[in-house]
Parts: structure tokens; C-alpha cells; sequence
């Protein structure tokens, strides 16, 4: 692990003792591995931006404070400016600050929609995100009452932005579910769906 990814962990650590929040942390940070890959960036990087981007949710529970003043802890941290912009982008509509880059387009599109791959995983008896098929997740994502906090309008559209700005507008939403089923899928231990929670 590269030194900044062992940094962003550890404030995960300190600040975060939910696992539910650990869990999406992580499955945020392997699908943003999984596309650093694909668009050739700094995979360890981009891991490290996704363990960051809610780091401070446990403590600021609402988006009147989420991330702005977790964007103050991390500078007091040490955070450099690009990476806390990076964060900030996340919720434009509270900090004003738009997605700009490739990785803040993947940041968002790859935000909320694992909170329905996760809900999809522990709905099976199995409880392990590699028995998860794509075709469950569509079945969930129709049924709006299921894991509905997930924003299915929400992330049409963040998917689309991605899309345009990363893929030629070629990347559908489907193809990007099953994106990041798969970067999940390959973290099935480190997220705890490894089957370990049915028993
Ligand atoms: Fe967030
Ligand atoms: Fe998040």
C-alpha cells in the first residue's frame, strides 16, 4: 500500500466506527480502483480519493456539514488542495464546487449505486457479493422501495456525466453497474460480503 492510501485508511479508522459506512467506503474505493485502471490513472490514488470522500459522515452526519467541514479536517491533516477538491465535488450543491475532472466524475458515478449492489448482496441468503448477478440488481433497482435511499434518477444521471466525460458517452448505465459489481465482487472479503454474515 502506497503511503497516502495508508494515511486515508487510517482517518477512516479513527473517525469511522460504523462498519455499514466502512463497507461503502471501501466499495467506493475498489470501484474507483477498478476505473483508474480502465482510463489509465493512478489506481492507488484513486483508491485513496474514494476511502476519503465520506470519511467525516459518521461525525457530520447531515449535508449542511458533510464534506465541508471534513474538508477542514483534512487540510489540518496535511491533505494537499487538489485532493480536497477532489472530496468537495462530491456534493456541488452544498460546496460549490463542480466536477471538473475525470476523477471527480468517477467519484460520484460510483458514489451511491454501491449502496444497491451492497443491499442486493446482503438480501441473499449466501450474503456474498460474487453469487450477485447483474440481473438482480436490475430487479432491485425497478423496485424503488427497495434500498431507497439509493437515488435511481440520481445516478442516471451522475452515470451519464461520467459517461460523456470519461467514456465518449459510451459507457451505459448498465455497463457501469456491472463495473462496479465486478471491482466489488473482487473485494468480496475486505468488504465483509464473503459469505461471513451468513452464518
Ligand atoms: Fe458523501
Ligand atoms: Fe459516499
Amino acid at each position: 500500500m502506497n503511503s497516502r492510501k495508508i494515511e486515508a485508511w487510517t482517518l477512516v479508522e479513527e473517525f469511522v466506527q460504523d462498519p455499514g459506512l466502512r463497507r461503502h467506503i471501501l466499495s467506493v474505493a475498489a470501484a474507483m480502483r477498478y476505473y483508474a485502471v480502465q482510463l489509465e490513472q493512478d489506481a492507488g490514488y484513486w483508491e485513496t480519493v474514494g476511502l476519503l470522500h465520506d470519511f467525516d459522515w459518521e461525525i457530520h452526519p447531515d449535508l449542511d456539514r458533510h464534506p465541508i467541514d471534513g474538508a477542514i479536517i483534512l487540510r489540518e491533516r496535511g491533505w494537499d488542495e487538489e485532493t480536497i477538491r477532489i472530496v468537495l465535488s462530491h456534493y456541488t450543491e452544498g460546496t460549490g464546487v463542480e466536477r471538473e475532472k475525470p476523477i471527480d466524475f468517477a467519484l460520484l458515478a460510483c458514489d451511491e449505486i454501491t449502496g444497491l449492489v451492497i443491499a442486493t448482496a446482503l438480501v441473499r441468503p449466501s450474503k456474498d457479493v460474487r453469487d450477485v448477478k447483474i440481473k438482480s440488481i436490475r430487479k432491485k433497482w425497478k423496485d424503488r422501495r427497495f434500498a431507497g435511499g439509493v437515488d435511481r434518477d440520481h445516478v442516471e444521471e451522475v452515470t451519464a456525466d461520467f459517461s460523456r466525460n470519461c467514456f465518449s458517452g459510451e459507457l451505459t448505465l448498465w455497463d457501469h453497474i456491472g463495473n462496479v459489481l465486478e471491482a466489488m465482487q473482487g473485494e468480496a472479503e475486505s468488504l465483509g460480503l464473503d459469505g461471513r454474515l451468513a452464518h
